[in-house]
């Protein structure tokens, strides 16, 4: 069974491997991960699958969080791991008093949305042109958390 663990500094070569194998163009530097995995503005956490980091997901740390992102190896996809890392994800926030959550997925992208209404999240807006690599729209999602209900 996957284990879900906070992320360290220690897991930044295999995040940065899978963000480049799942997002491609649009993945980030290694510095920009670095810096991710060290903010104190972030929750960051990953799935290991025998001793092999198979995901990895984050959140901002504020009132109104966004999901940063969230990744799944090809290998591991479709056996429940992104939702229930989201629902890990989820659960931080609650713990963090964070009172709603943003998200940005390709419009293009309908299963990573499918994974995310499952998940209590509504479609609130649209920005096109959102990823820059690809001139791909972001559909922009939104979820009130228990710690404003
Ligand atoms: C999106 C992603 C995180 C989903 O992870 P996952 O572990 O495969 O997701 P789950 O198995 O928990 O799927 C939960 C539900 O989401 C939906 N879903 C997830 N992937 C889907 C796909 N490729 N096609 C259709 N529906 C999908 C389904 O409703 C699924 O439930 P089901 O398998 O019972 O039908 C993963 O596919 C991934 O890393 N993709 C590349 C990176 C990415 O696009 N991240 C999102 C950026 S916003």
């Amino acid at each position: 069974m996957p284990e879900f663990r906070p992320a360290t500094p220690a897991d930044l070569d295999a995040i940065a491997a899978l963000d480049v194998d799942l997002f491609g163009p649009e993945s980030w530097s290694r510095a920009t991960h670095r810096e991710e995995l060290a903010s104190p503005f972030r929750r960051y956490l990953c799935v290991v699958d025998e001793g092999r980091l198979v995901g990895w997901g984050g959140i901002i740390v504020a009132p109104a969080s966004d999901l940063v992102t969230i990744g799944v190896a090809r290998t591991h996809q479709r056996r429940g791991i992104g939702a229930a890392l989201l629902a890990a994800l989820l659960a931080e926030a609650n713990g963090e008093g964070i009172e709603e959550m943003f998200l940005e997925v390709r419009a293009d992208d309908a299963g990573a949305q499918r994974l995310y209404e499952r998940a209590g999240f509504e479609a609130i807006a649209v920005r096109p042109n959102y990823y820059q690599a690809t001139g791909t729209d972001a559909v922009v999602m939104h979820k009130a958390l228990k710690s404003r209900q």
